[in-house]
């Protein structure tokens, strides 16, 4: 890290943020005032799903590629929407990690190309962090907190002690719960993205008509695992075969509600332990699954039940966007963090060195 003289304190930052780390290439502007109040100028974010679609998930090639092919444009349109220049930025930001690695160099090299251009601090962002900070940028709340960080990449239960200070929970030690749901939908004959067909096909389905395994319930370390429960939706279709419409809406309403009860549970462990930690009394949840309803439902419930306050960032602040790699951006730039122009992407980066392996896990990549 670089430390850079003081002359960013005392005044209105404009940081801008470019996120590159998967299918969505997104850059925005925010403004985070001296004394840490932010707002977002603008935030464009271009999804790529279409070129990933005839191959039923994200290829790394080809995201690494769209990301090169629209950067520039979706980096002008965002200065442009907010009114700026380059010569008003303070400082840009991208993510540095983790992610697919290709797409994440693709914004770390532009990114760096800017700040030696235009001579701009440059700070690499870590992907989690930006998501755990959101709250900060989106209703200025301040650590500490708990994050349910629920995506197609991730499911970590995280305590935001401080800007900085990030202690891993739970993880999960198979899939990430939006692969769950995609893997579903996929099993179904549903379109993809997953989580939003699936929710769409439960309406009006019983919940209660599979009975279906809530994995590591009761367990002591609020880790997730969901393999058992994808392998568990698909002995279920098998033995119902062929389903109707109400079989598939039944059977992904018992999906859903396999989830909530399995995510509420290892929620409200996770929250347990932060309160002694840290006096967290605050639950924060991000990532695309933190659209789902009936998960909304049921962390509302606990929340309710555990006396804490519920706060989700709206859902597209939620999902992937450069907002919050700028606001992440801000925080450290104000804190005289920044980075030198060699800082090398990473595939891997988790947000709390210190977190011990997972007894028996799986794989413990990105998506831990
Ligand atoms: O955070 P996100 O936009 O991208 C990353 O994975 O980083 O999350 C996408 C994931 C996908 O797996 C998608 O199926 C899931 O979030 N998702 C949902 C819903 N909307 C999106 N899962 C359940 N219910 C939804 N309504
Ligand atoms: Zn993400």
């Amino acid at each position: 890290m670089n430390d850079y003289p003081a002359t960013h304190e005392g005044r209105t930052q404009l940081v801008l943020g470019i996120e590159t780390s998967c299918d969505e290439t997104a850059a925005a502007v925010v403004a985070r005032t001296a004394d840490g109040q932010g707002r977002i100028l603008s935030s464009v974010v271009r999804s790529q799903w279409e070129q990933h679609r005839p191959y039923g998930g994200v290829v790394p090639e080809i995201a690494a590629r769209a990301h090169v092919e629209c950067l520039d444009e979706i980096i002008a349109d965002a200065l442009r929407e907010a009114g700026i220049d380059f010569s008003d930025l303070s400082a840009v930001a991208a993510t540095g990690g983790p992610g697919l690695i290709g797409g994440v160099l693709v914004g770390l090299t532009e990114a760096k190309a800017i700040a030696l251009v235009h001579d701009l601090p440059f700070i690499a962002a870590n992907h989690l962090e930006a998501h755990a900070l959101t709250p900060g940028l989106t209703e200025d709340l301040k650590p500490p907190y708990l994050l349910l960080l629920v995506s197609g990449g991730h499911t970590q239960l995280l305590l935001i002690e401080d800007v900085g200070r990030y202690v891993r929970l739970g993880t999960t030690i198979d899939d990430a719960l939006g692969e769950a749901f995609d893997k579903t939908a996929k099993l179904l004959g549903l379109p993809q993205p997953g989580g939003p067909s699936v929710e769409k096909a439960a309406h009006g389905g019983r919940a209660d008509r599979f009975n279906l395994p809530r994995p590591m319930l009761g367990r002591p370390e609020p880790h997730f695992s969901f393999a058992g429960l994808k392998t568990a939706v698909r002995l279920a279709a098998q033995a119902a075969a062929p389903l109707d419409d109400q079989g598939v809406a039944d059977l992904c309403a018992s999906f859903e509600q396999a989830v909530v009860d399995a995510v509420v549970d290892r929620t409200r462990t996770a929250l347990r332990i932060a309160r002694t930690r840290a006096a967290a009394d605050v639950l924060v949840v991000a990532g695309g699954v933190a659209a789902n309803q009936r998960l909304r439902g049921g962390l509302a419930e606990l929340a309710a039940r555990e006396s804490v306050r519920l706060s989700i960032p709206p859902i597209a602040l939620c999902t992937d966007n450069a907002a919050m790699v700028a606001w992440a951006g801000a925080e450290h730039l104000a804190r005289n963090n920044t980075n030198a122009l060699d800082f090398a992407a990473r595939a891997r980066w988790p947000l709390d060195a210190d977190a011990t392996p997972v007894i028996g896990s799986g794989r413990l990549g990105t998506k831990a």
